[in-house]
């Protein structure tokens, strides 16, 4: 009985652990995706220049919270031109591409 109480608690652990690495989202798939998927739009790329329409993801990163950048993704506002990628994308590929946007959340250097 032990036993199996012991094995149970262990896989509820293990599926606990998968569950919030899914949660997480892994950057560097998620920069594989923004290449193949929002980089003919955006300007993906770390220290790129700042691109407003649309905003390059490190201007996303600077200035939006991880939870609103999800938002926007799966969500985007109405005539914005922002394709829904709510049926385009998984919801793993969804965490993984705010996974990559929120790790350009770096200073950057403005050029004089
Ligand atoms: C067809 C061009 C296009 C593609 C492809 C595209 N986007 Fe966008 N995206 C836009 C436009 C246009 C906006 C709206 C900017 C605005 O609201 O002024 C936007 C807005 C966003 C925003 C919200 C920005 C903000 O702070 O308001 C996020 C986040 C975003 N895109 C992520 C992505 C991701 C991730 C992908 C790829 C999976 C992607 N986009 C693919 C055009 C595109």
């Amino acid at each position: 009985m032990s036993k199996v109480l012991l094995l149970s608690g262990l896989l509820t652990s293990l599926l606990l652990a998968g569950a919030a690495q899914a949660a997480e989202g892994d950057a560097a798939k998620g920069r594989l995706l923004a290449q193949e998927k929002c980089a003919r739009c955006h300007n993906i790329e770390k220290g790129a220049a700042f691109k407003l329409q649309p905003p390059s993801f490190q201007a996303i990163a600077i200035y939006r919270t991880r939870q609103d950048i999800w938002g926007r993704i799966i969500s985007p506002s109405p005539h914005s031109g922002m394709p829904d990628m709510m049926w385009a994308l998984t919801p793993d590929q969804v965490q993984d591409a705010v996974a990559y946007i929120t790790s350009l959340d770096t200073p950057v250097t403005l050029p004089q």
